[in-house]
């Protein structure tokens, strides 16, 4: 569902016009649903969240319950985190890491590293080895293994089993395990392997995957008389805009998960959704400035936009959305209003890319109606271009108590 929850939409329509927009989040919901993945998942599975999709504190802080820990990406999410919940394991991943970066996450006892490339190998070594010359920090070789030929078709977002600067060659793959094994970094400790290939897969791809790079790490670490403790098997559970009610199917990926853990007993599989844990706790709410015709189509401009909400431009889909309406008209001018059965969505940006929402069932709509944009909790308001054009930043609410 993407219509707001009692406690969002009571706030939206209790807002004054001037602090809209606004960001929306339900802590309540957003833990509702990280209890249900939660408990989805079989005890040998460890859930990570992937700060990139909403690094807000407060986002943070409500997962905290339910998480085992946060994957990072660089620096700043890195110390962004590390503050927000501070004591929390942390995984530290991302092409194209600093030597600043590196000695930063050492120094903060990050306790794993996704390590992206043999370059890479080699710094984290020789940093860790002045950064922790009596410690240990954990590694796992991030791959770009090959994948079934169709078996990321269905992605919307594929980082690997194609080429892409994301992980290592699996070419590369003897070589960073003979370095892993042989003692030749002492300061370093494999603990497994990491693989995050796609993005936006549904429960049976995304098992499927899953599946062969469990297998394929545990083949490539036999090859290197090792078994891995642990495989990364990476987020990109789907969220599927268009079918805003579907969701992905957890209990079936956790089944298939505890079926793949049976046949490897010592195993932990970790998980690193993002998307999937808090899309859909957040809205993105505001007012209509204008209703008007345009060569046969309705337009509502709305207060804000896609600098605001860059969601459906990235991703080429209409944000699914809710209207609701506003009685109260202050002004003495006329209050313009949609004819027609379908309107289309904009933002105030001079653009003709500027649109939320396209033939939006919206009959009657009136300049003042409010309009509350879901699956706006992931990678919303974090990717957006915010100061192109100069307008105000919108307001945000962290709603915590049924009923706002
Ligand atoms: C390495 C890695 N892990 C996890 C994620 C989270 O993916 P999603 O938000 O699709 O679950 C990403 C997204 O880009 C990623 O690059």
């Amino acid at each position: 569902m993407t219509d707001p929850t009692d406690a969002v939409r009571n706030r939206v329509l209790s807002l004054p016009s001037g602090e809209l927009p606004a960001y929306l989040y339900d802590l309540a919901a957003l833990r509702a649903h990280a209890a249900a993945v939660r408990a989805s998942l079989p005890e040998r599975v460890e859930l990570y969240y992937a700060a990139k999709a909403n690094p807000e504190p407060e986002i943070l802080a409500a997962l905290s319950a339910y998480v085992d820990g946060y994957e990072v990406a660089s620096g700043g999410e890195l110390a962004h985190v590390a503050q927000a919940v501070p004591g929390r394991p942390l995984a530290f991943g991302g092409p194209g890491k600093t030597p600043a970066e590196i000695v930063a996450a050492l120094e903060l006892g990050v306790e794993r590293f996704h390590v992206e490339s043999e370059y890479e190998l080699h710094m984290l070594a020789e940093l860790a080895r002045r950064v922790l010359p009596a410690g240990r920090v954990g590694v796992l070789p991030r791959f770009n293994l090959p994948v079934a030929a169709g078996s990321l078709a269905a992605s919307s977002l594929a980082m690997g089993g194609r080429p892409s600067p994301f992980g290592l060659d699996p070419a590369q793959a003897d070589t960073v395990m003979g370095l892993l094994t042989d003692d030749t970094y002492p300061q370093l400790e494999l603990k497994g392997v990491h693989a995050h290939l796609a993005s936006g897969l549904r429960a049976p791809e995304q098992f499927a995957v899953a599946e062969s790079v469990v297998e394929w790490a545990v083949r490539l670490s036999e090859r290197h008389g090792v078994r891995p403790a642990e495989v990364n098997v990476g987020g990109g559970m789907t969220v599927d805009y268009t079918a805003p009610d579907e969701r992905f199917d957890w209990v079936a990926y956790g089944a298939g998960l505890a079926r793949l853990l049976s046949r490897h007993p010592d195993l932990v599989v970790r998980v690193e959704p993002g998307r999937a844990l808090t899309a859909y706790c957040g809205w993105y709410a505001t007012e209509v400035l204008d209703v008007k015709p345009s060569h046969g189509e309705e337009f509502a401009v709305v207060r804000g936009g896609t600098h605001h909400l860059r969601t459906p431009a990235t991703k080429g889909h209409d944000q699914p959305c809710t209207l609701l309406t506003v009685e109260d008209w202050p002004h003495p001018w006329v209050r313009p209003a949609a004819r027609g059965e379908l309107v289309t969505l904009t933002g105030q940006l001079c653009t003709p890319k500027d649109v939320l929402a396209r033939n939006v069932p919206a009959a009657a709509l009136r300049a003042g109606d409010r309009v509350a944009f879901g699956l706006a909790g992931a990678y919303a308001w974090n990717i957006s271009h915010h100061d192109f054009l100069m307008h105000p930043r919108p307001g945000f609410h962290f709603i915590d108590a049924p009923g706002g």
